[in-house]
């Protein structure tokens, strides 16, 4: 007779049964960028989540690696007398987030550093490509990602996120990318980002909200399963270097299937929604945020991602770290 809470009755023997196991080398922590000096602000929809200034973003990654996180997102905030119809900031290498990321890699060589190639934060019209009486282009948005990818690689970051979903990109970022010599920048692409209700927060952090329509036809149906297949399969023969699911909770089989079929690094990107609905139950004793942190975590972790883009990494660091001191 198999008795399978034989294997739960001691603290011991769950500790020894243990699948999964999280740790903070699992952590990428995404960071907003403010323009200027001495300023913080928070974002309304994700307590805890700060807009960073170049001096403060500094102090934060520092305080990071200190506590074993070692990737690094970096998002900017754009205000909107730079925003243009053709990103055309996005490869100004005058720009404050190109500059900061200069700064930071010279100041911490040891952290990975990932940028975001896509047109919102910069374009006029809150999309990922450029807008034509109301349709997204993609081929001639590849061109302004290309500019955008070389620009950042010259800043010495480790890997650029493309997370535009226009297609080719991948294929043509690497091309570029070697051209210029950057062979050793890293693509971390986002393979199966669905068109989703859980970034709201992040677009109200960056202020890059689609200012007409949405972004359905280039992000990805939420019904779909087999067509994040394809879209692996592309970014697999491109090139990626690491392929992301996004958001991460809500597509925890879309994390196990690619997992299950590609032999490269999966992430997962736990998005800022998913980090407000915790945020806000907890706060208001509804459940425990700091268990329901973890247990979500641990979730992502199980279904197959090998890296973890997510808000909580300090928090979980930190929790991390008190567990092992007790
Ligand atoms: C945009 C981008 C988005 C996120 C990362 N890059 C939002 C969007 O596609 O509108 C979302 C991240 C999050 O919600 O935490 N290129």
């Amino acid at each position: 007779m198999r008795r399978p809470r034989r294997n739960r009755a001691s603290a011991a023997i769950r500790d020894l049964a243990q699948e999964t196991t999280l740790t903070t080398n699992d952590f990428i922590f995404p960071l907003f960028l403010l323009e200027g000096t001495n300023k913080k602000s928070e974002v309304e929809s994700m307590p805890g989540i700060f807009r960073l200034s170049e001096d403060l973003i500094l102090k934060e990654i520092e305080d990071c690696l200190k506590l074993g996180i070692k990737g690094f997102d970096v998002f900017p905030v754009v205000d909107e007398k730079y925003k243009d119809k053709m990103a055309t900031k996005s490869h100004d290498p005058n720009f404050f987030y190109l500059k900061t990321l200069t700064k930071i890699k010279k100041e911490f060589p040891e952290a990975l550093i990932i940028t975001d190639v896509a047109m919102d934060p910069y374009s006029s019209d809150g999309h990922d490509g450029i807008v034509e009486d109301g349709k997204i282009l993609n081929d001639e948005t590849l061109d302004i990602l290309g500019q955008m990818a070389i620009a950042q690689a010259e800043t010495g970051i480790d890997m650029i996120g493309p997370s535009d979903m226009m297609d080719f990109r991948v294929g043509y970022l690497r091309n570029v990318l070697d051209e210029q010599g950057f062979t050793n920048t890293g693509i971390m692409s986002y393979t199966a980002k669905y068109a989703s209700a859980f970034y709201g927060p992040f677009r109200d952090a960056l202020d890059s909200a689609p200012k007409f329509g949405d972004k359905k036809t280039y992000q990805m149906n939420p019904a779909n399963s087999d067509e994040a297949m394809v879209e692996a399969e592309l970014d697999f023969n491109e090139g990626a270097d690491i392929l992301m699911v996004k958001p991460a909770l809500a597509y925890l089989d879309i994390i196990q299937r690619l997992k299950s079929n590609f032999n490269i690094p999966i992430a997962a990107y736990n998005v800022s929604g998913e980090y407000a609905m915790i945020k806000a139950a907890g706060q208001k004793g509804w459940l425990d945020a700091d268990r329901v942190m973890m247990e979500s975590l641990l979730s992502i972790k199980r279904a197959g991602a090998d890296i973890i883009l997510t808000y909580f990494a300090k928090e979980a660091a930190e929790h991390l770290a008190r567990q092992q001191s007790e």
